[in-house]
């Protein structure tokens, strides 16, 4: 057994952490948090719970609360999801697609509200909400103009959704066109997509009689089926949609939630009949607690309930905090329990070397799922829980994902049962030595990695899967298996090859192998050749160097415009040249954490020489620069003295809705000082230094002019 490290940064309480063990765990937080969003976003395949995921990013807020000159561009809580997978067109959600606050206890929602009669000064007024249960589904916003369907989109990563208006139209309850009188030129309904608990184990049995691969929970079925290409196979699963928010309206039919509500129904919608009205904290944790009990017996999953503040205009003046709106939140439930025996614990070797512990179950039921996996984590946390093989642990699971481990039952431990011994070598065929890598604070870090590099089998494999997947170069026909099978014949080591595997097919005959015949290889050239030309963007990502992940690759492109600028920079970068180093410090969501990996990655001369000849082979499009659209968009506003007609906090969050940057003191980049009665030093420091000061009148009727 391997002693606990007193130094594992992710045990240590966030008010005992340093800034630079702060930094270090907001710098792996968000790297974490970024792999989970992908796997549950894009691949229907998350791989812990969400109980777990929602610890991620408690930890991630509770840091930046407490160090908030520490929030990475990069953070979680700036952004929402993961960018959608490759598969369908893309469409920009004329009003972003946000994601839920979670409140995990009757003291969280007291809080919820609480902060809402402070930020709207409600003192002791009554807030009525809407309190409703949380589908355990997938989001979808349904386009109306004059009345008609003209586009479905997912939620895909919050401001990009994918085109699935041919799949929706199939959804018997989605009307096509809305009926009732009342009926605003554009109109969107946004609400959630399920399946059924009886409709996902029927359809299970099918696709098991068929040979199919079958759906872990309902909500991977519904998110499955509506993700088919073939909009006949959506049509043969049964799918129902709740209606329970809005995008884009040329006009307001309702003043309240519970309105818009009602007109949803006028329209022809199916709107939860379990919604409520609350007019106080204690009727909604009432609402909870019924919910709670109901649960089982509903025939759709739920996995807490969602309250709303019923006024709209007050929804409008909450506005949101980065990802979620502060006029709602998401009340969970407590994630569902079973034991069963861990058979075995096998390793995994990820795309970074990272060694990840998995503990394979007998399998067992939780929730109405079968559970045969959940993961350790990490060599800490098996020492940290003690976990052996015989053992008879608890495991959780929380709505859909790979369970974890809570415990040992240690009374059930067998007289046999020896401590894990995690491996000091990779398990791949050359057993390089593992090492636990330092942090920025220099204590040791929770990953063991494989010191091997660019030579460990699993980490090329890896990086092949990373590079051909959905949101990379996306290459059909090249799955985990050809990949593995195509690296173990050694007709690919690294990406290029992928690219000259048709020109070297004369000797490699693949044709002839089994399972491909004459048809499957033209068609995996076909989709090879499709994806010579690449956004700059998916290139960048596609490399798979460390930290850069879909955001940042973004991030960078923009900001380098070509791949020429781009690799170049990264160059000088890798030379140490400081100037590079500052000019990519002051993009947007770049930081330290992100210029460091790329100065790694391309001084060494291994993945210079792979991305050269990789560019031989391909054409990489120049990226889009985005537009700004507002006028203060990118402006630097200070507020200084008593503002009248909101609170400063309302006055913050409307000029960053804007895109705006509020900062603390004036300086010379300061562009607007916001002066209102009693200001004093700010304002005497902007006019010496020629700063634009307005009135709150002023700057109003500049937020206004859009
Ligand atoms: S309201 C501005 N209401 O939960 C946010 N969301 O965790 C509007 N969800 O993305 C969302 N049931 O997919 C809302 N009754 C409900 C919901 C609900 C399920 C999902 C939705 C959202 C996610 C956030």
């Amino acid at each position: 057994m391997f002693p606990m490290s007193a130094k594992d940064l992710s045990r240590i309480p966030v008010e005992d952490l340093t800034e630079a063990q702060a930094a270090a765990e907001l710098a792996r937080l968000s790297r974490e948090i970024a792999e989970h969003d992908a796997r549950y976003y894009q691949e229907d395949a998350p791989i812990i719970s969400d109980a777990e995921y929602d610890a991620l990013r408690a930890r991630n807020a509770a840091i930046e609360a407490r160090f908030p000159a520490l929030v990475r561009p990069d953070s979680p809580s700036r952004r929402v999801g993961a960018a959608p997978a490759g598969r369908f067109p893309k469409v920009r959600h004329a009003v972003p697609m946000l994601s839920l606050d979670n409140a995990f206890s009757e003291g969280d929602v007291r809080d919820f509200v609480e902060r809402i009669r402070r930020f709207l000064r409600l003192g002791d007024a009554p807030i009525d909400f809407v309190a409703e249960p949380k589908i355990d589904g997938l989001s979808l916003s349904l386009r109306y103009e004059r009345g008609v369907l003209v586009a479905g989109a997912t939620r895909g990563d919050g401001s990009i959704g994918e085109d699935v208006t041919a799949n929706v139209k199939t959804l018997a309850d989605v009307p096509h066109r809305l009926a009732g009188t009342h009926v605003p030129a554009i109109c969107e309904v946004r609400g959630e997509v399920y399946m059924t608990k009886s409709a996902f184990l029927a359809l299970n049995e099918r696709q098991a009689a068929a040979g199919e691969p079958v759906f872990a929970n309902p909500r991977n079925a519904a998110a499955g089926s509506l993700r088919q290409k073939d909009p006949a196979v959506t049509a043969s699963r049964p799918l129902g949609f709740f209606a329970y928010a809005w995008g884009e309206m040329s006009e307001m039919p309702a003043g309240t939630q519970s309105g818009m509500t009602e007109w949803f129904a006028a329209c022809g919608f199916k709107t939860n009949p379990l919604m409520r009205l609350c007019h106080s904290v204690d009727e909604l944790l009432a609402f909870h607690r019924e919910m709670e009990l109901k649960r089982g017996a509903l025939d759709y999953d739920i996995d807490g309930v969602v309250y709303k503040v019923d006024r709209i205009d007050w929804q409008e003046r909450l506005g949101y905090v980065s990802r979620s709106p502060r006029w709602a939140v998401a009340h969970k439930f407590p994630a569902e329990k079973a034991t069963t025996v861990v058979k075995a614990i096998d390793i995994q070797v990820g795309r970074t070397g990272a060694l990840t512990p998995v503990a394979k179950l007998e399998p067992v039921t939780v929730g109405g799922v079968v559970v045969q996996n959940a993961t350790l984590h990490n060599e800490d946390e098996i020492a940290r829980k003690d976990v052996r093989i015989g053992d008879t642990v608890v495991i959780q699971r929380a709505g859909d994902v790979i369970p974890q481990v809570l415990g040992v039952v240690l009374e059930k431990r067998p007289a046999h049962a020896q401590p894990f011994q995690f491996p000091r070598r990779c398990p791949c065929s050359l057993h390089t030595p593992v090492v636990r890598e330092r942090t920025a604070s220099g204590a040791e870090g929770a990953v063991a990695r494989c010191s091997g590099e660019f030579a460990c089998p699993y980490q090329r494999i890896e990086h092949l899967r990373h590079f051909v997947s959905r949101r990379a170069f996306d290459i059909e026909g090249l799955g985990e298996k050809q990949i593995a099978f195509f690296y173990a014949q050694g007709w690919l080591k690294e990406p290029a090859d992928i690219f000259t595997l048709e020109e070297r097919n004369e000797s490699i005959r693949l044709q002839e192998q089994e399972g491909y015949g004459e048809v499957s290889v033209r068609n995996l050239f076909r989709a090879i050749n499709a994806r010579r030309e690449i956004p700059l963007e998916r290139f960048i990502y596609a490399l798979g160097i460390r930290h850069v992940g879909e955001t940042t690759a973004r991030a960078l492109a923009r900001g380098y415009g070509s791949w020429q600028a781009f690799y170049d920079a990264c160059l000088k970068l890798a030379h140490g040249d400081q100037e590079t180093r500052q000019e990519m410090d002051a993009l947007d969501q770049i930081g330290d954490t992100v210029i460091d990996a790329l100065e790694a990655y391309f001084r060494e001369p291994h993945n210079r020489r792979i991305v050269e000849r990789l560019t031989k082979q391909v054409r990489i499009r120049d990226a889009e620069r985005p537009a700004r659209d507002s006028r203060i968009a990118g402006k630097t506003v200070v507020f200084t003295g008593t503002l009248e007609q909101m609170t400063r906090e309302e006055a913050k969050a409307l000029a960053e809705r804007l895109g705006a940057k509020v900062a603390g003191s004036v300086s010379k980049n300061t562009d607007f000082v916001v002066a209102g009665p009693g200001a004093g030093s700010k304002l005497a420091k902007a006019r010496e230094l020629g700063v634009t000061v307005l009135s709150e009148d002023e700057w109003l009727a500049l937020t206004k002019q859009g």
